[in-house]
C-alpha cells in the first residue's frame, strides 16, 4: 500500500493510526466466559458530551463526519448525497468564522470486501486502492472540502483500534463467548433469530432466510469469539438519549433508538475466527481472530482526531475536534453509530459525539439505490450532465432527513430550469441589467425607516431570512433552507415585475423608485446567494464576483439585509457576465 493512502488538507494533523470491528445484536445462544459484573471497573463518568478528561474543548474545532464507504462497488448518488450534506454544514459553520474538520473516507475490511476481491481476482488492498480512489475522485469533482481522508486499511488506523481494543479489554468490556447466530455478509451484521425470515427461491425451490430489517440474505454461523459488553450499557444508552433530546435527528429516529433500547442489549460479536475472514486487523494478542469490521469501521473518527493522543502537545489535542459535534449517516446504519458506537466510547470513557445526523435514501422507482438490486444513478454522469453545483443543490433540496426521495432526471432539469434558471438566474439578470443601471453603480440603499408600501412584503422576508436560515442549519434541515431562500427569491421577482422598472426608466420623476426597485433586486440577490454558498460553492462565488462583493464580505456576519457593499459602495460595479444558468439540453 502506498506509504501515504490519506490526504489531511488545511488544518493540522492530530494522529497518523489505527482500528477495531462491526457489530450486530448476538442471537440468543451466548455461552459468556469468564463474565463476572465486578469485572467491570467502573468508569469515571458515565457518558459524557462535553469533554473528555485529556482534551480541552475550548478552542475545539466544528468536527463533522461522513460516513466511511464500502469499496465492494463504486459510488452512486446516493453515497454523495451523505458527503454533500457533510460538506454543506461544514462549509456552514465555516462561514459563521469556525474551524472546521470534515472527514470522509473509505471502509475496506471485512467479508464483503473479502468475497468482492475474489468474485473479480484481484487482491483485497487492489481492489480498495482502486475503489477509494474512484471515491476521492468523486469527492473532489463534487467540491467535497474534506480535511481528512481516511483508508481504514492505513497504519496509523491500526494504532487507534489496537489502543481501543486494548482499552476496552483492560476495562473489563470485551470477554471470549461463544457466538451462534444468523449472520448477513452484506449488512455485516449478526441478527437473532425474531429478526430473521424463511424465503423460498421460486425458480430452484431452495430455501434461504434473510434479515427483517434489511431484506439481506443471512447464514446461520457458529463459533467462538470475543464478545462486547454492550448489555451493561442499556441503562447509559438510555439516560443519554432522555438527557439529550436532540442527540439524534430527526426526532423520530431518536425515538426510534430509544424503542430498541427499551427491548434491552445483549452483548455484541466483536470478532471473527480467522478462518472465516482473513481481511481484517487481528486481535490484539490473538492472531487467530479477526476485528469484526464495525468496531474497526467506527473507530475511524477518532483515528482521524489523532487518538489515542498520547504524543500530542496539548496544543494539538485542543483542536483535535473530539467529540465529533455531527455525525452524517443514512438511516440504515443508525444502530451502528447511535448504540454500538456510543456504548463503545462510553466503555472506554470517552465523550460521545454531540449529534448523530440520519438522512433519508435516495430511491429509484421506490426501491433504496443499491447495486445488488442495479437501479443505482453514476454521479459523475450526473455532475457532467447537469453541472456541479446543480446536483448538489439537487440533493440538499430534494433529500431530507425524513422522508425518502425519488431520484429523477427530469426533475434535476425542473429544479434547474425553474428554481435555478428561472428564479435566481433571473433576479440576477434583472439586478445587472444594462438597459436599467447603465452605470452599473450600487443604487442608493433606501431608507429602512420609510419602506415603500410595494416593498413591505419583500423587506419583512429580507429581514427574516437569516434567522430562518440559521435555524434550518442548526437543526442540519438544508431543504428548510432552500425553500427559505427560494420563497425570497420569488417574492423579489414578483415584486420586481409588480413595480415594472422597465416603465419607471422612461420616466425621469421616477429615478428614485427605480433606483429603490433595483437596490432591493440587487441585494435580494446579494443575500439569497450568500446564503446558499454552503449549498452551491462554485455558482455563488461566481454570482457574487458579479456582483462586485469581495471575498472578505462573504461572510456570516454579511448575510444580513443591507450589509451588502456599505463601505465602498461608490467604486463597485454591477456587471452582467454570460448567463449564470444557461439553458441546458437534455440527453433525452
Ligand atoms: N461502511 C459503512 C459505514 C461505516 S461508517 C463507520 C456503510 N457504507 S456504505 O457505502 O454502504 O454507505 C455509506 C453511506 O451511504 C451511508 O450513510 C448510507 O446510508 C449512504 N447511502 C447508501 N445508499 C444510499 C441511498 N440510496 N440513499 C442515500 N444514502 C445512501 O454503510
Amino acid at each position: 500500500m502506498a506509504a501515504s493512502t490519506f490526504l489531511l488538507r488545511r488544518l493540522p494533523l492530530c494522529a497518523q493510526t489505527g482500528r477495531l470491528s462491526r457489530s450486530n445484536y448476538p442471537a440468543s445462544t451466548i455461552l459468556q466466559q469468564g463474565w463476572s459484573r465486578t469485572l467491570i471497573r467502573p468508569s469515571a463518568s458515565l457518558y459524557s458530551t462535553q469533554a473528555t478528561t485529556e482534551l480541552d474543548q475550548t478552542n475545539k474545532p466544528y468536527y463533522i463526519t461522513t460516513p466511511i464507504f464500502y469499496v465492494n462497488a463504486v459510488p452512486h448518488i446516493g453515497h454523495l448525497h451523505s458527503a454533500v450534506l457533510a460538506d454543506t454544514f461544514k462549509r456552514f459553520h465555516e462561514m459563521k468564522g469556525r474551524k472546521v474538520i470534515l472527514s470522509t473516507g473509505t471502509d475496506e475490511h471485512g467479508l464483503k470486501i473479502q468475497q468482492a476481491a475474489a468474485q473479480v481476482g484481484m487482491k483485497e488492498i487492489e481492489l480498495c486502492d482502486k475503489v477509494s480512489k474512484r471515491f476521492q475522485d468523486l469527492f473532489d469533482a463534487a467540491n467535497i472540502s474534506y480535511t481528512t481522508y481516511i483508508r481504514t486499511t492505513e497504519p496509523r488506523h491500526a494504532v487507534a483500534v489496537k489502543n481501543i481494543w486494548d482499552d476496552l479489554l483492560a476495562r473489563g468490556y470485551i470477554y471470549k463467548g461463544h457466538h451462534e447466530g444468523w449472520y448477513s455478509v452484506s449488512d455485516e451484521a449478526f441478527y437473532p433469530s425474531t429478526h430473521v425470515e424463511e424465503k423460498i427461491n421460486e425458480k430452484t425451490g431452495e430455501k434461504y432466510h434473510i434479515a427483517t430489517e434489511t431484506g439481506k440474505q443471512v447464514e446461520w454461523t457458529t463459533e467462538e469469539n470475543y464478545k462486547f459488553r454492550l448489555s451493561a450499557f442499556t441503562d447509559k444508552l438510555i439516560e443519554w438519549l432522555d438527557n439529550n433530546p436532540e442527540a439524534i435527528l430527526p426526532k423520530s429516529r431518536h425515538l426510534e433508538v430509544q424503542g430498541w433500547l427499551k427491548g434491552g442489549l445483549s452483548d455484541l460479536s466483536v470478532s471473527r475466527p480467522r478462518s472465516r475472514l482473513t481481511w481484517g486487523i487481528p486481535i490484539p494478542g490473538d492472531d487467530s481472530h479477526v476485528m469484526y469490521v464495525w468496531m474497526d469501521a467506527l473507530t475511524n473518527y477518532l483515528t482521524v482526531t489523532g487518538y489515542p493522543w498520547k504524543d500530542m502537545s496539548d496544543s494539538l489535542k485542543a483542536v483535535c475536534g473530539w467529540p465529533a459535534d455531527a455525525q452524517i449517516v443514512g438511516k440504515d446504519i443508525l444502530r451502528f453509530h447511535a448504540v454500538y458506537w456510543p456504548a463503545f466510547l462510553m466503555a472506554a470513557d470517552l465523550a460521545v459525539p454531540k449529534k448523530i445526523v440520519a438522512h433519508a435514501h435516495w430511491t429509484q422507482g421506490k426501491m433504496k439505490m443499491s447495486k445488488s438490486i442495479g437501479n443505482v444513478v453514476d454521479p459523475f454522469t450526473a455532475m457532467q450532465e447537469f453541472g456541479t453545483d446543480t446536483i448538489r443543490f439537487y440533493l440538499m433540496n430534494d433529500g431530507g432527513l425524513v422522508d425518502d426521495a425519488d431520484y429523477s432526471s427530469e426533475l434535476v432539469a425542473g429544479r434547474y430550469k425553474k428554481l435555478l434558471a428561472g428564479q435566481l438566474g433571473n433576479l440576477l439578470n434583472r439586478s445587472t441589467s444594462v438597459a436599467l443601471n447603465p452605470s452599473a453603480k450600487v443604487p442608493k440603499q433606501p431608507s429602512a425607516d420609510n419602506v415603500h408600501p410595494d416593498d413591505k412584503a419583500l423587506h419583512e422576508k429580507l429581514e427574516a431570512l437569516p434567522g430562518l436560515v440559521d435555524e434550518a442549519m442548526a437543526n442540519y434541515r438544508t431543504t428548510h433552507a432552500t425553500q427559505a431562500i427560494f420563497d425570497m427569491i420569488a417574492e423579489a421577482n414578483s415584486n420586481f415585475t409588480h413595480c415594472e422598472p422597465w416603465k419607471l426608466v422612461k420616466d425621469p420623476a421616477s429615478h428614485d423608485r427605480l433606483q429603490t426597485v433595483l437596490w432591493y433586486a440587487i441585494e435580494s440577490t446579494r443575500l439569497a446567494t450568500l446564503l446558499l454558498q454552503p449549498i452551491m460553492p462554485t455558482k455563488t462565488a461566481e454570482i457574487l464576483d458579479q456582483l462586485d462583493i469581495r471575498k472578505d464580505e462573504r461572510s456570516w456576519e454579511y448575510a444580513r439585509l443591507g450589509q451588502g457593499w456599505a463601505k465602498d459602495a461608490e467604486s463597485r460595479r454591477i456587471l452582467p457576465g454570460t448567463p449564470m444558468f444557461p439553458q441546458v439540453k437534455s440527453k433525452k
